[in-house]
């Protein structure tokens, strides 16, 4: 066998063992789901919940390593920053704080990544859903 054939199929069987490598896809409970008018929420949950809530639809290639590993890490990890599914059991200042870097994140186009909207068409903030998300931010000030 060639080298180049040796190669492809230490890949080959090292893509196949890793797939046996656990992933943490689940989805908790919800405890205090964020409340917001009709087309923010609508907004949110299209843009937002896949990584920001306990409501993540997992795609087919979220099943898939290695792309299910780096899946499993941003939602993971954006659960820790964010979490819509239980907003409410946040203290107002923190509401209000959050809200607020949920504009700011939307604003400078972080939010939601740029990978994220390559992989999801429409998830891009138009001008109008941030300015909805702010005007609804607002409404946490002091
Ligand atoms: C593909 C997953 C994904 C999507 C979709 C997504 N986020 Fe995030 N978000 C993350 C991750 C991961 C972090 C953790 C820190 C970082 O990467 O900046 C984060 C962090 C944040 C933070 C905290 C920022 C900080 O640095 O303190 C805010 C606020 C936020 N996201 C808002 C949003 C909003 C609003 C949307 C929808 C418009 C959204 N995100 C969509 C993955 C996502």
């Amino acid at each position: 066998m060639s080298w180049t054939k040796k190669i492809l199929l230490v890949l080959l069987v090292l893509l196949v063992a890793i797939q046996f490598v656990p992933v943490d896809r689940s989805n908790p409970t919800e405890v205090g789901e964020l409340w917001a008018p009709g087309e923010v929420e609508s907004f949110l949950r299209q843009a937002c919940y896949n990584c920001h809530s306990h409501e993540t639809q997992w795609p087919w290639y979220s099943r898939v390593a290695p792309v299910s590993w780096l899946i499993s890490h941003h939602v993971n990890h954006g659960r820790e920053y964010l979490n819509l599914s239980t907003w409410n059991t946040l203290e107002p200042d923190q509401q209000r704080q959050l809200a607020q870097e949920m504009v700011e994140e939307m604003e400078r186009g972080a939010m939601p990544p740029a990978l994220y909207r390559l992989a999801h068409s429409g998830s891009r903030p138009t001008d109008e859903d941030i300015a909805q998300v702010e005007q609804w931010a607002a409404g946490f000030q002091k």
